[in-house]
């Protein structure tokens, strides 16, 4: 019954943060997008999400920048050679991850007419390198779609934190019911949407999580959910250091 009251709250937080952490892969949403602008979209976003699986955001915003220049587009990702790629992915690491695009390219202008599948299940049954998470992110920011930002085995970890904290979560951390509890608080978030849209309602939570609602020494004070949250409201002796529970 609280959903839409935090949705609210958290999202017009984000709307306000959103102009002093700019990111060139995050841009407001348009429904006014056509089919091809919204796979390109998603052809953005999927970069950004690849190279941010085990990177942070500073380091990969001029790497993401460098992309965009030389492959401005699935069809030209796909063209390029693996040295090229491997070239623009200098310093980054984990090289997999570029083999993997270059493959995940190929085989949506072989398959799918140089379009990203438009909802996660697709995406992630049919596209190399794309798991239920960045399935997850690229649908929900890119196409509209109402799916959260999480894995087979986890939430995204800024998210789980923050959802963990809200719901005063104490349980085992790797525990399937665990992951069902916070999957269900994750989804909940992302439906029954009216005026926001689920990739800002996901940017938000990932936002939030990792610059307030950090691991050690969370800023609850300027913390948008903090009235809804049960890890501040039951931590009487040290409101601003809520219990860290998962
Ligand atoms: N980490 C994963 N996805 C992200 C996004 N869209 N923005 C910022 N950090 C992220």
């Amino acid at each position: 019954a609280e959903v839409p009251s935090i949705r609210a709250a958290l999202v017009q937080w984000y709307s306000t943060v959103h102009s002093s952490r700019s990111m060139p892969w995050r841009k407001p949403y348009d429904p006014t997008l056509d089919r091809d602008d919204r796979a390109q979209r998603a052809y953005e976003v999927w970069i950004s999400e690849i190279m941010l699986q085990q990177t942070q955001v500073a380091t990969v915003i001029p790497y993401y920048n460098r992309w965009l220049e030389k492959f401005p587009t699935i069809r030209d990702l796909a063209g390029a050679s693996i040295d090229e790629v491997n070239a623009l992915w200098k310093g980054l690491g984990y090289y997999s991850r570029a083999s993997r695009l270059l493959a995940g390219a190929k085989k949506a202008v072989d398959e799918y007419g140089g379009r990203l599948p438009d909802n996660a299940k697709d995406m992630q049954a049919n596209i190399p390198g794309i798991g239920r998470y960045s399935a997850g992110a690229i649908c929900s920011i890119a196409y509209g779609e109402n799916v959260p930002v999480a894995s087979e085995i986890q939430l995204d970890g800024n998210v789980n934190r923050l959802l963990s904290r809200v719901l005063a979560l104490h349980a085992p951390p790797k525990a399937k019911a665990t992951l069902d509890i916070l999957w269900n608080a994750a989804s909940a978030m992302v439906h029954g949407l009216e005026s926001e849209h689920p990739g800002d309602v996901n940017q938000a939570l990932i936002e939030l999580g990792s610059t307030v609602c950090k691991v050690r020494d969370p800023s609850c004070a300027g913390c948008p959910l903090q009235s809804w949250c049960a890890a501040y409201t039951k931590t009487t002796t040290s409101p601003t250091a809520p219990q860290m529970i998962v």
